[in-house]
């Protein structure tokens, strides 16, 4: 399976890669579904919602500024270094996620696609105000205040420039995403339980397109019955077994 899928990938046109929570799992960020995940412990009604935000705006942002604080610590795993290396090699041509940590950026990847938007931004409830906390550099400073954030140009309420549920994604990632899996040929599905959508349509829109889907998971997920390879194991371990066949299957040209 491992050669089936390294012989795809080194001959791909259009390599994507569709990723979530649990490819950022082995860099010690949770993922939501799994046994100890983050909707056990935490009651998504409670601080993933615009009505949430709305009746308890202090205990939305303590859960997200909980969250910048661990994923600040993080570091990306050989699965996103893998990504970045399949990205620098010519193959891969965009990662899409679901996740909000950064790691794809922070691995070196160029084109990355977010879907439900990134941990380190804020956006104003009333004006157009944005801000990218690590590139203004007021991370820290931010995590350091306990109060309310509030938009410097209108002093209205900050939010996280995050998908809550119940919210549209971002309409330009959303349709660039869906652009790109028309184009796939090859698309690998790293560490999703493919159960939220639209998001989760993308490996469907590579098979529609005649693409194939390889899919690295330790379980069986939601994506598992359109997978033409399923590789079951952890994503920086098996990324990196991946990628070292990719590179001997691009050497021996008999591959
Ligand atoms: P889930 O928590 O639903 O699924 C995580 C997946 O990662 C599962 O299929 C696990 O089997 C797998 N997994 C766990 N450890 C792994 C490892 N080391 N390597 C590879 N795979 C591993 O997370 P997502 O599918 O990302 O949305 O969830 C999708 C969306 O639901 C998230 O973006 C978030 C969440 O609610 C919003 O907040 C809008
Ligand atoms: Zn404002």
């Amino acid at each position: 399976m491992m050669e089936e899928a390294a012989k795809l990938i080194a001959h791909s046109r259009f390599l994507i890669a569709f990723t979530g929570a649990g490819i950022s799992a082995e860099s010690g960020i949770p993922t939501f579904r799994d046994k100890n995940g983050l909707w056990e412990k935490y009651r998504v009604e409670e601080v993933a919602t615009p009505e949430a935000f709305r009746r308890n705006p202090r205990l939305v942002w303590e859960f997200y500024r909980m969250r910048m604080k661990l994923m600040k610590k993080a570091k990306p795993n050989r699965g996103h270094l893998a990504l970045a290396e399949l990205e620098r090699m010519g193959l891969l041509k965009a990662v899409i996620t679901q996740n909000i940590d950064n790691l794809h950026r922070e691995a070196g990847n160029k084109n990355v696609v977010e879907l439900h938007g990134n941990i380190y931004r804020v956006k104003c409830t009333s004006c157009a105000y944005r801000e990218n906390l690590l590139e203004s550099e007021k991370l820290e400073e931010f995590l350091e205040e306990e109060g309310l954030p509030k938009c410097p140009k209108c002093g209205s309420l900050l939010r996280p420039d995050v998908v809550w549920f119940g919210e549209p994604l971002p309409q330009e990632a959303l349709q660039k995403a869906f652009k790109l899996a028309e184009r796939a040929d090859v698309c690998l599905v790293i560490g999703t339980s493919g159960q939220v959508f639209p998001a989760a349509y993308v490996p469907y829109i590579v098979k529609e397109n005649g693409g194939y889907v390889i899919e690295i998971n330790p379980k069986e997920s939601g994506i598992t019955p359109i997978a033409d390879i399923f590789l079951k194991g952890f994503a920086g371990e098996t990324m990196e077994h991946l990628l070292a066949k990719v590179k001997r299957c691009l050497k021996d040209k008999g591959c």
